[in-house]
């Protein structure tokens, strides 16, 4: 093996592991897709090779979203999203985390990403977070085994649970967006700053967003805007137990606009 060739698969094992340690790699990683795998003519400079950084990001965006615009079903959707290569934190998570509940509920509930336990269960909010997640939603008659969806805007845990980076995010969000195109809910519940900043397209935090009455849309998009309402996300909750008053707020903000739309509710715990 030529020095050259060993020391790209040392980079290139080094990237690797940085990114399964949670650091964003993207960039560093753009240049390193456009090095050669054999040895040859003298590698170009970092420099040279920096053009084959636009594709190496927009191809997996592009493939995104023909999988997603394919998709004429949540099932359909869900196995292109388990098919899809695009997103780096596929090679490290153990399973892809979809959806869970009610197809055609009137209320579809979007988190942010998988953790432990649902990488191991392969279920959106089965964990900890999940559990109180339920509760909370149980209290304004809301259950994923009778009147809910529930999934998230990334499909694969991060390592170590490290907040998405931009690029996964946006290799993502074609197909949370084709849920809600498939969905058709009335009601679109946002939990965390995360998913609502990548869905509303907002750059503002959940503490800013939370409870109020908001729209998603997308143009061209075929539905008339989704109502949409943003909550505190159970894992925030967990950390800071003295914010569930404001929870609460967030619960009955939700539970009045449910009732004007008319969403049918189990009775209530
Ligand atoms: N947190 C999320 O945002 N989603 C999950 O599925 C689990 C925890």
């Amino acid at each position: 093996m030529s020095p050259d060739v060993s020391q790209a698969q040392a980079a290139r094992a080094l990237l690797a592991f940085w990114r399964a340690a949670g650091v964003d790699m993207d960039e560093a990683e753009a240049v390193y897709a456009a090095a050669p795998a054999k040895s040859g003519p003298p590698a170009p400079s970092p420099a040279a090779r920096r053009p084959a950084r636009a594709p190496a990001v927009q191809a997996p965006l592009d493939a995104a979203k023909a999988a997603a615009a394919a998709a004429s079903s949540i099932a359909q959707l869900g196995a292109a999203v388990e098919a899809f290569e695009g997103c780096g934190l596929k090679s490290t998570a153990r399973t892809t985390v979809f959806a869970d509940g009610v197809e055609g509920a009137r209320v579809l509930l979007l988190g942010e990403a998988p953790g432990k336990e649902e990488d191991e269960q392969g279920k959106p909010f089965v964990g900890r977070p999940g559990q109180l997640l339920d509760r909370m939603l149980a209290v304004i008659g809301l259950d994923r085994r009778s009147n809910l969806l529930i999934s998230n805007t990334i499909f694969w845990r991060p390592p170590g649970d490290r907040p998405p980076t931009q690029g996964e995010i946006a290799s993502c969000l074609p197909f949370a967006e084709r849920l809600v195109a498939l969905a058709k809910p009335d009601l679109v519940i946002l939990a965390g700053g995360a998913a609502a900043q990548a869905m509303l397209k907002r750059d503002e935090t959940v503490g800013k967003m939370r409870g109020r009455r908001l729209a998603y849309t997308r143009e061209g998009m075929e539905l008339p805007p989704v109502n949409a309402m943003v909550m505190l996300h159970p894992s925030y909750l967990l950390r800071r137990p003295q914010e569930k008053r404001q929870a609460w707020g967030d619960l009955l903000a939700l539970d009045a606009w449910l009732d004007e739309l008319g969403v049918a509710r189990a009775p209530r715990p």
